[in-house]
């Protein structure tokens, strides 16, 4: 597990550019879990900037609200707007769950090479709330009111992708920004793993990193800003 403090967003943005440029060079066709929220902005944004090839990689969402689907709140809306309309991604290669099927289909596509999280202030990854187990697959889920609130959206339903689904992926990196998340930084990276913060559960993953700026890791004991 890796621990990497950044200044900014944006050095954040690029260093994870980097990495997913560096995976689509080496593997043309690879599989990319992709997430929404404000976290990714700064990352799809860099990525577009730098003119990937995506014209054989495949992406996995891993959640949408149910019934928002072609609605420009929903996370379709967002991935189009801020990274699938700007690259040159095959319609035919982006997928989001939006049935049980979900794990078989990255399964058979040969698994997630590189899984980007974001987290929600309650520690959830994906939709999968507290109370989701390590074992929970892509499903139906109810949206907790914190996340409800967090997200300015009154649906109460979506698909995701379980921690189960997120954990089978070969290696995992999950951003977070900004002072708001700084307790929920805490509680994932230092505090016991449990289902009641979700995120806890990426410390068992063994090729994890969380890039995190110096606002959300200024409750962490012992942080060194990475150069
Ligand atoms: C949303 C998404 C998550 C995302 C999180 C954080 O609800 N389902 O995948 O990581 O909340 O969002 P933000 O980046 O806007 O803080």
């Amino acid at each position: 597990m890796r621990i990497i403090v950044v200044r900014n967003e944006k050095e954040a943005a690029k260093k994870v550019a980097f990495i997913v440029s560096s995976i689509i060079r080496k593997k043309p066709n690879c599989n990319l879990g992709l997430a929404s929220g404000r976290t990714m902005i700064p990352l799809y944004k860099e990525l577009v900037e730098r003119k990937l090839d995506f014209s054989k990689v495949k992406t996995f969402n891993l959640d949408e609200y149910i019934g928002l689907k072609n609605n420009k709140k929903g996370f379709h809306s967002f991935m189009d707007k801020n990274l699938f309309n700007n690259v040159n991604i095959k319609e035919e290669n982006v997928y989001f769950p939006e049935n049980k099927n979900y794990d078989g289909i990255i399964k058979k596509s040969g698994g997630i090479d590189l899984q980007i999280l974001g987290i929600g202030k309650n520690g959830h990854i994906g939709f999968n709330e507290p109370g989701s187990s390590l074992k929970s697959k892509t499903r139906k889920v109810k949206l907790s009111k914190e996340t409800k609130k967090a997200n300015k959206i009154g649906m109460d339903y979506a698909w995701t992708a379980g921690i189960k689904t997120i954990m089978d992926s070969k290696k995992i990196i999950l951003l977070a920004f900004g002072r708001e998340k700084a307790g929920i930084i805490k509680k994932t990276l230092e505090e016991k793993i449990t289902k009641d913060i979700p995120a806890s559960f990426l410390r068992k993953h063994k090729n994890i990193a969380f890039i995190v700026d110096k606002d959300s890791a200024k409750k962490l004991n012992d942080i060194k800003t990475a150069r």
